[in-house]
């Protein structure tokens, strides 16, 4: 915290603020300067200090950095070109006439990250507490416009405490034409969301409509209503932390992707999410110069899986072994942790990574982890980013709480999800893939290009236990001793069907590989698949099963 703070002061100290007192249009009024020059600097001026040094010292005393100060940390140095600086609102209630900031609440424009354009806002909480007006709006909409037309991702920087409550339906009129856009926008160009303080209501969809959206810990917040109204509507106690803080919403409701340490670290892992993104849906990923060697083979692979096939192991150290630089970014990682999604680079070229985790739950798919996986595989389909399905799942999970959570719809969402996209699609079967989890995970059926399964691998239609109990109910209730004989029927099913050849031999599998040559096997399927065409029928859209 305390080097936080100490950048807070350099940042603080770069942008003059002490250049003019405590602001508002009408003070700068009355010392407007004789030559014109002038009079548009002592405006910029005037713009940079936002609501005022001391709203400023607040925003840095609850360990917030301004609006400005994020850009400057998100953008190369000296790329920001600003839009919009000199707006003002247009509302004449309670007061607000008489108090007008230039800007508005919001700072907009474009610029360069690691040399590549991107247009981006960042809401300034020291004006009115970054809540949305008329202006404020027609600003964002304004930048997510021109990042259409340009075709370049679109980041937003919220700090707001929602619709600004005295412009009432203008101000709602605003949110709803930003929403538009975002949903225009989804699929177009990435759009990233970072939340850098309390967001309430309108603050709240308009990241939530977008690709990813980040959180710092203890200091931003999401709800539709505070505290407050809850404890008005359902009695709850309930604090600002528990209700809408980043680790509530990075594990409970998944509507966080990250949860960073501090706004700091949050800027940077922006910056490395954009790193793996093309900027728009008509380009490819950036390419990187590899530095790691395609063929490495990983020894370690060829005895990672346990010999008990209910032993759990950790899928992550596989997905390090295989990847580039053993760097991997994951996303979600906090929430359903029985499913790993995140990108990483196979011979310098993006990929989405999606596996299964036999360390948490033993992999098994419920209802978060389907709706997760298949965000995932639907925004890297979007975004021309091959997929690299790693399978070890033993089904699907049963029981009360996720059928009535709706595992059948939430199920078939990340089957859909599989189903249509036409990017290069290569899995990897490990150790289980049993029952209809075997045709959800990017099955050669459902148009997996490349399927691979390494000699551990078991494909049944379930589990050999399961399986005996079933299909030798009544020859082992005659049996005097049950429990040898279901032993013997499990190893007899074991060796008959908990193997990858039969699906080898139907070609369901394309190769049954060794596991310390999967780097290279997959290096050179991406490789073969980087001209891949395929399309879906034309339809206005699908009907995914939300
Ligand atoms: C106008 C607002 C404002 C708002 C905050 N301010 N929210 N002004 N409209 N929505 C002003 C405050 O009056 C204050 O001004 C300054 O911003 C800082 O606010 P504080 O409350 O002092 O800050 P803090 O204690 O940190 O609390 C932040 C907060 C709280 C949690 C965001 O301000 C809050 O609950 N605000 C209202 C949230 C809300 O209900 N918004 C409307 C949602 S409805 P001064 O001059 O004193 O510094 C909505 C509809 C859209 O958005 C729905 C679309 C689907």
């Amino acid at each position: 915290m305390e080097r936080l703070l100490d950048f807070f002061v350099v940042i603080h100290t770069n942008f003059c603020y002490n250049c003019v007192s405590e602001n508002s249009l009408f003070q700068l009024e009355e010392f407007m300067p004789s030559s014109k020059l002038d009079e548009l600097n002592a405006r910029k001026v005037q713009a940079m200090l936002g609501g005022g040094e001391h709203r400023i010292a607040e925003q840095h005393k609850k360990g917030k950095l301004t609006a400005r100060e994020r850009l400057q940390l998100l953008l190369d140095e000296g790329s920001f070109e600003e839009i919009g600086m000199l707006v003002t609102h247009r509302s004449h209630d309670y007061g607000l006439e008489k108090q007008k900031f230039l800007g508005d609440g919001v700072v907009t424009g474009h610029g360069t990250i690691n040399g590549r354009e991107v247009f981006v806002y960042s809401q300034d909480f020291t004006v009115f507490g970054g809540s949305l007006s008329e202006t404020h709006a027609e600003k964002i909409c304004k930048i997510m416009d021109l990042a259409m037309k340009v075709g370049v991702p679109v980041i937003g920087l919220n700090d707001s405490g929602g619709a600004r409550i005295q412009e009432g339906v203008v101000s709602l009129g605003g949110y709803a034409d930003i929403f538009l856009r975002n949903t225009l926008a989804s699929g177009v160009v990435p759009q990233i969301s970072a939340v850098m303080g309390p967001c309430a209501g309108g603050a709240v969809y308009s990241p939530a409509i977008t690709d990813f959206i980040f959180m710092v810990k203890n200091t931003s917040y999401m709800f539709v209503t505070g505290p407050n109204v809850v404890k008005t509507v359902t009695h709850e106690d309930v604090s600002f932390e528990d209700l809408g803080g980043a680790m509530t919403h990075a594990t409970k409701s998944g509507v966080a992707h990250f949860a960073c340490e501090n706004e700091i670290e949050c800027i940077n892992q922006i910056k490395k999410l954009l790193s793996f993104l093309p900027s728009n849906n008509m380009d490819d990923p950036p390419r990187v110069e590899p530095r790691d060697h395609s063929g490495r083979q990983e020894e370690k692979l060829n005895s990672i899986i346990p010999d008990n096939p209910n032993k759990p192991y950790d899928m992550k150290e596989i997905i390090h072994a295989i990847v580039d630089d053993a760097d991997f970014f994951e996303v979600h990682e906090h929430f359903a942790q029985n499913i790993i999604v995140g990108f990483a680079r196979m011979n310098g070229r993006s990929v989405g990574v999606i596996a299964n985790q036999p360390a948490s739950l033993a992999g098994v798919l419920d209802n978060d982890a389907s709706i997760k996986g298949a965000r995932f595989v639907r925004f890297c389909d979007a975004f021309n980013i091959p997929l690299i399905v790693l399978e070890d799942v033993p089904g699907f999970l049963p029981g009360t709480v996720q059928e009535w959570g709706g595992i059948i719809r939430n199920g078939a969402k990340l089957l859909y999800a599989f189903c249509e996209a036409t990017v290069p699609k290569i899995t990897v079967i490990t150790r289980k893939a049993y029952g209809g989890a075997y045709d959800v995970m990017n099955s050669k059926h459902i148009r997996g290009d490349i399927n691979f399964a390494w000699p551990t691998a078991e494909i049944a239609v379930m589990g050999p236990k399961g399986a005996v109990e079933i299909i030798f109910k009544k020859e082992i209730e005659k049996a005097e001793d049950k429990e040898a004989a279901i032993r013997k029927k499990e190893e007899e099913f074991r060796e008959k069907f908990a193997t990858p050849y039969i699906a080898a031999e139907r070609g369901y599998i394309d190769e049954v590989i060794e596991p310390a040559s999967t780097r290279l096997r997959l290096v050179r399927a991406l490789e073969m698949l980087d001209t891949k065409v395929d399309h879906n029928p034309k339809k206005k859209h699908g009907n995914i099963p939300l």
